[in-house]
């Protein structure tokens, strides 16, 4: 196996603050209400190797990222604060023509962290002879395949999918087509296995940023087209799990069957259907004051968990969402340890919908045993989880819809340093393709759309409310 060599030996800390910086980005109005701490598993910024952590964790102190800053010679500006000292900050200006790019022969272990406890998974894709990398090119054509939502789906189609999900887990454990292979490009983009292009101390990482979407729409790009391919369909279109509609709103029904390649035992059993999923991730639209109010909130009817739902829905799509910054989340530059990092974002989090209903989701489905939760409930795991492509195709569909939404600033960033990020990933020939953010801001260009299904929440425009008579008991 090519995975464990280079495994980082380089501490990598990260430091609880911000610092505000003049910034090239869009301004974002206020944070989101719904921005929240990252969820207990969802911690994979953390990506010290469990190894190096021990009892030096403490390392984030002044002098070393003095020395890190110097040692990269980008250190160019000084102003903002840091601890209270009035005397250090990156130049922003000087991050932004770094654009983020994995290197792939610093593929390492993957840490899974939960604060707790740590341990290291090899995440990395198999080294094949030949691995040239291809710069990718849009396919040609110009039908569009449509991606149906799951619970849609006719027997004939199921039929496909399900045959193509069995071949893609047949095939060989070193073929990186492999749904297991698959399930660790995840792994490795999300805890850490791979540093930066030109930063070999700092890690990777996908996700709390303005890389989340671009990186997992090609994700599942790939992986569809592998699904394809295997069926000899280059026009198959995986389904999309639609839970920001009332329909949609409990784990679709062809991933339920234990006899079924699309079926995962990690889940959470209690949450089949009909328990609907709640995209406020277990807390109250309306924050309830007293304690009582909140038991009969955990009691809420269906009705008001759709209406919540919907609610969560038109927050983080539209009321929060008004600017790329807010939707996308913030930047993520090359050579920043992360969104945590000092100078590199001037707001470390991700957007509206990352952080809200797509890490809701997440918990929704995943097993409830600690502490790693798995599948769905850590970043590790959640590719194991076929469940995990549908879920991520109604994310990568909300970036579509996003963007015809109404509102000047609702439209994608436009810095080069974002459009030319970059990841890698194996396509459907089992080439070493390169994607740059830039080749995936419109899935028609890529030859992909979502059927179209009602949007519930566009028009509701709801308001909470104070009370909720009748619901409990
Ligand atoms: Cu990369 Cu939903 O996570």
């Amino acid at each position: 196996m090519a995975s464990t060599t280079n495994s980082p030996s380089t501490l990598l800390t990260l430091p609880n603050f911000s610092i505000q910086t003049s910034t090239f980005l869009p301004k974002t109005s206020q944070r989101s209400i719904f921005q929240k701490k990252k969820p207990f598993n969802f911690n994979s910024k953390r990506v010290v190797s469990c190894k190096a952590s021990n009892g030096k964790q403490n390392d984030a102190d002044h002098t070393s990222f003095l020395n890190r800053f110097d040692r990269r010679d980008i250190l160019l500006g000084l102003g903002g604060s840091l601890y209270g000292a009035t005397s250090l900050v990156r130049d922003p200006l000087a991050l932004a023509v770094v654009p983020i790019e994995p290197d792939l022969s610093s593929c390492g272990e993957s840490t899974v962290d939960t604060g707790k406890t740590c341990m290291n998974v090899p995440c990395c894709p198999p080294k094949l002879k030949d691995s040239k990398i291809i710069d990718f090119e849009p396919p040609l054509g110009c039908k569009i395949r449509y991606r149906p939502a799951a619970h849609l789906v006719d027997r004939d189609y199921l039929y496909k999918f399900e045959s193509a999900m069995e071949r893609m887990k047949a095939l060989p454990v070193d073929d990186p087509r492999n749904f297991m292979q698959q399930a660790n490009i995840h792994c490795a983009y999300c805890n850490g296995a791979y540093s930066q292009v030109g930063f070999p101390d700092q890690k990777l990482e996908v996700h709390y940023s303005w890389l989340f979407f671009p990186f997992h729409r090609m994700y599942l790009y790939f992986f569809e087209r592998i699904l394809g391919k295997l069926i000899g369909d280059p026009d198959f279109a995986m389904p999309f799990w639609n839970w920001d509609s009332p329909c949609g709103m409990t784990m679709p029904q062809i991933y339920l069957d234990p006899y079924s390649p699309l079926y995962d035992e990690n889940r959470n059993l209690e949450h089949q259907p009909d328990v609907l999923v709640n995209l406020n991730d277990g807390k109250s639209v309306v924050k309830p004051k007293k304690k009582k109010e909140k038991d009969s909130f955990d009691e809420l009817t269906k009705r008001e968990q759709i209406k919540s739902n919907l609610y969560v829905m038109y927050q983080q799509m539209v009321r929060s969402a008004k600017t790329a910054s807010c939707f996308h989340g913030a930047a993520y530059l090359g050579g920043c340890v992360s969104e945590t990092d000092i100078g590199c974002t001037p707001e470390p989090r991700g957007g509206t919908i990352e952080n809200g209903a797509h890490i809701a989701v997440h918990k929704f489905v995943g097993a409830k045993n600690p502490p790693y939760n798995e599948d769905m409930g850590n970043f590790y795991s959640a590719g194991r989880d076929p469940l995990f492509y549908a879920h991520h195709g109604n994310v990568d569909r909300m970036w579509n819809i996003w963007k015809t939404l109404p509102g000047k600033k609702r439209h994608d960033f436009n810095e080069n340093v974002w459009l030319n990020s970059s990841f890698l990933f194996y396509d459907e020939n089992a080439n070493m393709v390169r994607v740059k953010v830039r080749d995936c801001l419109d899935s028609k260009t890529l030859g992909y759309d979502y059927q179209s299904v009602d949007i519930p929440w566009l028009r509701s425009r709801p308001t909470p409310r104070r009370s909720r008579p009748g619901v409990g008991r």
